[in-house]
């Protein structure tokens, strides 16, 4: 058995007789399974050469079929399924669409690496044979994510495309866009188009972390457009993958702020000269706590919420996150602000624009949720956080009822390192080798049942101030994820009683899945000469704590 994410429980045995597939396959496609069936003509498919036809009675050779079973989810849970291989070729029930979908890529990791490519081999082709046994599974958590930060460096629609695909096939099902930050706005947004037309490049960027001396100087850029925007969102939730899109406020904002100089502290600040920042760290140039200003984002947020409907992701991000107060603190109008509102202090105009949102996203029948932060001024029920700082965020959130998804920079942000050493390119952070993230817990110890039942899963940050193209993302969330996946899905017990030799084992076929499907994983040796970074400077420096 060499599935990843491991099943909850399976009968295949190294000695049974296994069954081939093909050469030409049906696919028989029972009622509410036309998404699966699609996916598999398209994606196996290509892989196989097959064109899975309707079943003919009057041949009688082996086959796929697929069907819903809602039953299963008394057993398995909502997106629980059932795989069996025979004589007859593979039958596959789900407890939803989303369970059956999962089903079909365990019978994809089944059938092989090769499986997983794009086109099969010209001419004789290859033969396709599954193990014989059975397969019940479905995941411990509803929240399996990874984060992806495009504005920092920008991945081209293209290449969030095929994160989804890579995401699907790991069986996880979140994908969050940090759409916005200092360093770049990625969205269109086309009442104010200055947002992308200013805040979607900057000149230069630097080459490395905040100590590096060096500079790349061409300009970076790029955005989604709406269209674009549309068919990522479409593209996901054919794979059963919802997309939660983060617009960053009240911190975080200097591209707004360059695009719509109004945005910010112009009192304190000669905002009309700020650009959109080349470096990397948390800018002081954060928004003004003006009801203009809350006026501006309802209509970044009224276009948002057009492209991400409530039935693909009820959740809409606000970040949140690591506002400096220095500028509200100097001005004049943000103190005038602090009076006229009655809050506490610059902590309290943070939690009033999270809170303005908080209300103005739950009247349009969506939930917020933000970093950890965002707890720090008290939030409506609906909200829920992601806590990155540590656990800490998340139980506090837990305890006081909210829902909670844990990305805890210390374990799962995969921008760290995987190794010690000088040849991990451009090394940040903590060291977080493939077995320290098989071991992350996304419960931790001493939450009562009911603030535990809060966690609604787990998700995998993937910052890219370091990383400035798909090879250099490939590298620092591959082999990871699939740890991350397995943390996720698979009903392991605690991170002591893991199996990480066994997962090991399974990770050498896997490796080779992630090679047919054109990763650049990290190599358990460490990098590859080109995937190394010689001379780029990271963080800490020697001497320096880890999380500097
Ligand atoms: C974060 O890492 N600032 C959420």
């Amino acid at each position: 058995m060499d599935l990843i994410p491991a099943p909850r429980t399976h009968s295949f045995r190294p000695d049974a007789p296994p069954c081939p597939l093909g050469p030409r396959p049906w696919l028989d496609a029972g009622p509410g399974t036309a998404g699966t069936a699609r996916w598999l003509r398209r994606e196996l498919g290509a892989a196989t050469g097959w064109d899975l036809p309707p079943p003919d009675p009057a041949d009688g050779g082996a086959g796929i079929r697929l069907r819903l079973d809602p039953g299963l989810a008394v057993r398995l849970g909502p997106e629980g399924y059932a795989l069996t291989a025979g004589d007859a070729g593979a039958d596959l029930a789900g407890a939803s669409p989303a369970g059956l979908f999962w089903a079909a890529q365990t019978l994809r990791q089944l059938l092989g690496p090769h499986a997983h490519r794009r086109s099969a081999p010209l001419g004789r082709g290859r033969s396709w044979i599954l193990p014989r046994g059975t397969v019940e599974d479905g995941p411990r958590f509803a929240w399996r994510g990874m984060m992806l930060d495009v504005a920092r460096h920008f991945t081209p629609k293209e290449g969030v495309l095929r994160h989804l695909d890579l995401l699907a096939a790991h069986k996880l099902n979140v994908l969050h866009l940090h759409l916005t930050d200092d360093q770049g706005w990625r969205i269109e947004i086309t009442r104010h188009p200055r947002l992308t037309e200013v805040g979607a490049w900057r000149p230069r960027s630097r080459r490395g972390h905040r100590a590096s001396p060096l500079w790349d100087e061409t300009p970076h850029g790029g955005f989604y457009t709406q269209d674009d925007i549309r068919e990522i969102v479409a593209y996901a939730a054919e794979r059963h993958v919802t997309v939660v899109p983060e617009i960053d406020l009240p911190g975080h904002s200097q591209a707004a702020i360059a695009a719509y100089p109004e945005l910010g502290n112009a009192d304190v600040v000669d905002t009309a000269a700020l650009g959109v920042w080349d470096d990397w760290g948390v800018s002081e140039n954060v928004l003004a706590p003006t009801e203009a200003v809350l006026r501006f984002y309802e209509g970044v947020f009224e276009e948002v919420l057009e492209l991400f409907p409530a039935e693909v992701s009820p959740f809409v991000h606000v970040g949140g996150d690591e506002c400096p107060k220095n500028q509200w603190r100097a001005s004049p109008t943000a103190r005038r602000r602090i009076r006229e509102l009655g809050v506490d202090g610059e902590d309290g105009l943070q939690a009033w624009f999270v809170r303005h949102f908080d209300r103005w996203l739950a009247e349009r029948g969506r939930r917020l949720i933000g970093w950890d932060e965002i707890l720090e001024g008290g939030l409506a029920p609906g909200a829920a956080v992601s806590s990155w700082r540590g656990y800490a965020g998340g139980i506090a959130a837990a305890r006081a009822g909210h829902d909670v998804v844990m990305c805890p920079e210390q374990h799962v942000y995969l921008d760290h390192r995987q190794a010690p050493g000088p040849d991990e390119p451009v090394p940040i952070g903590y060291v977080r080798t493939l077995e320290d993230v098989y071991r992350f817990e996304p419960v931790p110890a001493g939450l009562s049942g009911e603030a535990a039942a809060r966690v609604l899963g787990a998700q995998a940050n993937v910052w890219t101030e370091v990383m400035e193209d798909q090879s250099r993302v490939d590298y620092q969330v591959f082999p990871r994820l699939a740890a991350f996946a397995e943390v996720v899905w698979s009903p392991l017990p605690g991170p002591a009683e893991r199996d990480y030799g066994g997962f090991e084992e399974r990770m050498a076929v896997h490796r080779r899945r992630l090679d047919a499907m054109g990763v650049r994983h990290r190599p358990p040796g460490g990098p590859l000469p080109w995937q190394r970074r010689p001379g780029v400077l990271g963080r800490p420096l020697d001497g320096e704590p880890p999380n500097v």
